[in-house]
């Protein structure tokens, strides 16, 4: 693989992304459709989601918590019919990984739609769960900071790591997960400083979202990016399309034209 984005020649591989730390940026995004995962691919994005987001901007669910694997099944199979070259990490959803057997279970089932990576939420809580998703030969995506899987536990979405315990726990929790095989990690709303020092402090890629500039690389919920959910738009996100106004243009205008 050409290691520059917009420059990958081949398949990625969860090596790659992990050989990416240092050596370039690494540009994420969600998808969760043949199209969009055929224009992100074109683009040359070389990682992409099929996040449990999903539920939110495409099933129109106030919150992650609803998505089932039924759905992620059916979303990851319609990103991997787009055959790209980036590497498709699949969402284990709210409470599909609960215990190591459960967790390599579902994780398998979303291979078998055609996930070529799993991530979920947590740290050393999630060890069991991990090694025995790497174990079974599948690279494991972490996902630390903001947990959107337990917004309603926590009553919303709350920045991390701006008390000292909270810096030391997720620090703790990204050694967990390099310690227990992750390829890399994703920083949810974590304070600036503290993914920069994570960052340093681990040798595996963090992917960093609303968690400031120094991860190794960023990712996006591609609609806050482009503009097809224009009713929520994260405060960290700058759009670079508003494609939710281009729409209703050309449908007004092809309306007038009858
Ligand atoms: O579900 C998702 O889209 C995610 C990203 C926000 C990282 O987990």
């Amino acid at each position: 693989m050409g290691t520059e984005a917009g420059n990958i020649s081949q398949k990625v591989t969860a090596a790659d992304i992990r050989a990416m730390k240092g050596r370039a940026k690494i540009p994420s995004l969600t998808a969760y459709d043949y199209p969009l995962a055929k224009l992100l691919d074109e683009a040359g994005i070389p990682l992409l989601l099929v996040g449990d987001s999903l539920g939110m901007v495409v099933l129109g669910h106030p919150d992650t918590t609803l998505v089932t694997m039924a759905d992620m099944e059916h979303h990851v199979s319609a990103v991997a019919r787009a055959k790209p070259r980036a590497l498709v990490v699949a969402d284990l959803p709210y409470r599909s990984y609960q215990t190591p057997e459960m967790a390599l279970q579902n994780a398998r089932r979303l291979v078998a739609a055609g996930a070529e990576a799993i991530k979920a939420e947590g740290g050393r809580a999630m060890h069991g769960q991990v090694r025995a998703i790497v174990g079974a030969g599948i690279p494991f995506l972490g996902h630390l900071g903001m947990l959107p899987q337990n917004v309603r536990e926590e009553g919303g979405y709350r920045i991390k790591g701006r008390k000292d315990e909270e810096k030391q726990a997720l620090l703790e929790d990204a050694r967990a997960l390099v310690e227990a095989g992750a390829f890399a990690v994703v920083l949810e709303l974590v304070t600036p400083p503290v993914a920069a020092e994570i960052t340093k402090s681990i040798e595996i890629p963090t992917i960093g979202i609303g968690s400031g500039p120094d991860c190794d690389g960023q990712i996006l919920v591609t609609p806050d990016l482009i503009g097809t959910f224009p009713w929520f738009t994260p405060r960290f996100v700058k759009p670079r399309l508003n494609a939710a106004e281009q729409m209703r243009e050309a449908v007004r205008s092809w309306k007038e034209s009858l």
